[in-house]
């Protein structure tokens, strides 16, 4: 099975954690991406904002949401309340997994299989251990299935106060962790919603990111 285990340095800092990441061979993700994008933030952080993995600009820069999808969650985050510089921002996969169509062409994001959410959640799980956030916010489906197992539906689940589970185990979501979990849609599927959709996409993630808010009050 495809593993980051034997990548992750015991009693590391964040920095060494993210000095070994770039190093990691855990899944096939890596060969084609440009770089492991790491999360960002401080240790000192009371939340930590999960999302899917890199895309085009993220790989490129090597820093999570700095591209669209990070636009629109960072103006979600101050409507709802949050402070952008009291937020650790990472990605439950670590490296941009694409296609690309012809050579110099578009790199179309494809969405991680459960392999590599499985192979990645020890660099998620490292940086969880060592933050020990209030709050975590998974933002979509793949940031929900790594914390709380593939059973993980985020319009049954988005939005409510959830037990933070224990990432130690074999990632099906029970044993409990410290902290409160709350799910939402990802900042690109708002992107994605057609015109006549997109307001209350973007009003339901901000909602959602209220009852993170409320919790760190
Ligand atoms: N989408 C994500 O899930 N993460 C990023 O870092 C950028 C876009
Ligand atoms: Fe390692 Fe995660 Fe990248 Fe796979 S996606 S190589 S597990 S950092």
């Amino acid at each position: 099975d495809y593993d980051a285990s034997p990548f992750v340095p015991g009693g590391a800092d964040l920095q060494g954690l993210r000095d070994a990441a770039a190093g990691c061979r855990g899944c096939p993700l890596f060969r084609e991406a440009t770089q492991t994008v790491f999360g960002s933030g401080e240790a000192s952080a009371r939340v930590v904002l999960v999302g899917e993995q890199p895309g085009d600009q993220e790989d490129r820069k090597g820093e999570p949401f700095v591209g669209p999808a990070g636009g629109v969650l960072t103006r979600a985050l101050a409507e709802a309340g949050i402070d952008p510089a009291q937020a650790y921002v990472t990605n439950a996969v670590k490296h941009f997994k694409f296609e690309q169509q012809a050579r110099g062409k578009r790199r179309i994001h494809k969405a991680p299989n459960l392999h590599e959410i499985s192979a990645c959640r020890p660099w998620l799980a490292s940086e969880l251990r060592l933050i020990g956030p209030e709050v975590v916010v998974a933002l979509g489906a793949t940031a929900g299935k790594s914390l709380l197992g593939s059973s993980f539906r985020v319009t049954q689940q988005r939005g409510i106060p959830l037990p933070m589970p224990s990432l130690d185990g074999d990632g099906d979501g029970d044993g409990e962790g410290e902290g409160t979990l709350v799910a939402t849609i990802h900042p690109s599927a708002v992107l994605r919603a057609d015109e006549r959709a997109r307001a209350d996409a973007y009003a339901g993630l901000v909602a959602d990111l209220g009852v993170a808010a409320r919790l760190l009050r």
